[in-house]
């Protein structure tokens, strides 16, 4: 009596979304509130975990009793979230990361010149599929859950996500539809794993999300601990 399900194990989980900065005032951004990836942390917590959670931009206070790390843009999220890598039993990234940010970042406010402006931007890094070849590289990590934003073809990109990037487990949300995805309370989402697990988790809390979500974390890891 007494032991959780998650007691002694370090979970990280990333919320919300990356800020790339044009110049001091303005910025690239995207509509994560954070909720997806606060919920997923609580449960954690509530389950016995000692929880890491690295925020971007998000839009209310993140829970109590886990550990924050406040980062902005999609190259700070990565540093934090690599250095943090060993010693992680669980890897959740629920953040919203850019794919490119600004070739440079001005350092006076962009003053209105000609009557177009075109802004280059450059790839940022992938900072799950970095997770992956990390684990790879070493040949033992944490278990590792990306997710998936997509609008059309889900369980295609969804399946290329977990192949390319490396994880266990991809949950993929379309956040075109009603009740699901950006800013939501809800969340309507399929989970996808290694040899061809699948379950579709129809519209539901996304605290109710994240406790499906880590139950089959755990079976999860049970099968690759029995192989
Ligand atoms: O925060 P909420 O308002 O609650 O909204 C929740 C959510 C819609 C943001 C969440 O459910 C979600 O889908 N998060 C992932 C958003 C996303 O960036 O999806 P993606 O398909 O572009 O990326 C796939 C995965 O790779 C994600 O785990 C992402 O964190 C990761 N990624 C992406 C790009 C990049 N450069 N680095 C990454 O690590």
């Amino acid at each position: 009596i007494g032991s959780k399900p998650l007691s002694g194990q370090r979970v990280l989980v990333t919320a919300g979304g990356t800020v790339e900065r044009i110049d001091p005032v303005r910025y690239i951004t995207n509509d994560s509130s954070g909720k997806m990836g606060f919920a997923i942390a609580e449960v954690a917590r509530d389950r016995g975990a000692e929880v890491t959670l690295v925020c971007g931009r998000t839009e209310a206070a993140p829970p109590n009793g886990v550990n924050v790390v406040h980062t902005d843009s999609a190259l700070r999220m990565r540093d934090e979230v690599m250095r943090r890598l060993d010693g992680t039993d669980i890897v959740i990234k629920a953040a919203a990361v850019a794919d490119y940010r600004p070739a440079s970042r001005a350092d006076q406010k962009i003053k209105k010149s000609s009557d177009s402006l075109t802004l280059e931007l450059v790839r940022n890094p992938d900072i799950l599929q970095e997770v992956g070849e990390w684990r790879e590289a070493r040949g033992s990590g944490p278990f590792i859950v990306g997710f998936a934003a997509e609008t059309a073809d889900v369980e295609k990109h969804a399946l290329d996500k977990l192949a390319r990037k490396k994880c266990d487990l991809i949950v993929a949300n379309n956040v075109s539809e009603a009740g699901a995805g950006f800013g939501t309370e809800t969340n309507i989402v399929s989970v996808y794993g290694r040899g061809d697990f699948f379950e579709h988790l129809p519209q539901m809390t996304k605290r109710a999300v994240a406790e499906r979500l880590l139950d089959i974390v755990k079976d999860a890891r049970k099968g690759l601990a029995n192989r």
